[in-house]
């Protein structure tokens, strides 16, 4: 058996994380990097390689303006990075929603060139047939309800879902409708406590909240925004376990401080150092 192969065989897989349902909490990261994914990887159970990649590493403003080409540099870094958790990846804005087949075409090329477990699309009633076409055909699918992010511009921002009785009918029937074309789990972002409670209850397949409250069968964060990595803004849902900007800025001044000084480097860091710098 190859190295790879026996990786492959080690990590958290799609049958398993569907298995889960109800039971312990699916505890999932983004991850967009090997050694982020390194650090992540003992802790947890999925590794989201997430299109928020572009807001969080590249500073644009949403995520519609990342492509295929970054999805699969950032999903190869990150799966050097792991060994045990299931890798799953974003299909960005643009690569799935034309039909069944182009996101077929996109989704096999992304599993294809990663070696990822399984992909990630938003959507919901409008988007079964595709689920379903890619299911029945090999590509394992969490789907993505509620506060859809690729739908920014049509929404005029990031806006919790399911706030009156029309949205919170709109997100049940999308989760509904995506769970019944295959998904084997489903993020659901920004909706009120009792929208992600009662999806929870109906679909069969475990639901990963997000800003979705702990009725879900499990929870998603952007690591960053744990981290306090990403600045920009912080939407409510998000908990900040320590602040490491903070630490980056201090160890950054310092380094700088010691170069002008001429403190570094020191007798430590050369090779063969006669003489003190002045
Ligand atoms: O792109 C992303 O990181 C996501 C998660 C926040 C769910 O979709």
């Amino acid at each position: 058996m190859s190295a790879s192969s026996d990786q492959t065989a080690s990590r958290f897989t799609v049958p398993e994380v569907t298995a889960r349902k109800g039971g312990t909490p699916l505890v999932t990261l983004t991850a967009y990097t090997a050694p982020m994914a390194r650090l992540l990887d003992p802790h947890v159970d999925i590794l989201l390689v997430g299109d928020s990649v572009g807001m969080v590493l590249y500073g644009m403003d949403t995520t519609l303006s990342v492509d295929l080409t970054m999805m699969i540099n950032h999903a190869k870094a990150v799966m050097r990075g792991s060994r045990q958790a299931c890798v799953v990846v974003d299909m960005p804005f643009g690569t799935y929603e034309e039909s069944p087949q182009q996101a077929f075409q996109n989704a096999a090329r992304l599993m294809r060139e990663t070696g990822c477990a399984a992909v990630k699309l938003e959507g919901g009633e409008e988007m079964a047939e595709t689920v379903s076409f890619l299911t029945k055909r090999g590509i394992p699918v969490m789907g993505h309800v509620g506060l859809m992010p690729q739908q920014v511009q049509a929404l005029g921002g990031f806006k919790a879902q399911g706030k009156d009785d029309q949205s919170a009918h709109q997100v049940i029937e999308d989760a509904t409708a995506i769970a019944g074309a295959g998904a084997f789990s489903l993020v659901i972002e920004g909706v009120m406590e009792p929208v992600a409670r009662k999806v929870t209850e109906i679909v069969k397949i475990p639901t990963i909240g997000i800003g979705a409250s702990p009725a879900c069968d499990g929870q998603v964060l952007v690591t960053e925004d744990i981290l306090g990595l990403f600045a920009a803004f912080k939407p409510k849902f998000v908990k900040r376990y320590t602040d490491l900007s903070d630490d980056v800025s201090n160890a950054v001044a310092s380094y700088a401080e010691e170069v002008r000084q001429r403190q570094f480097p020191d007798a430590d860091h050369c090779f063969g150092m006669t003489q003190k710098n002045t």
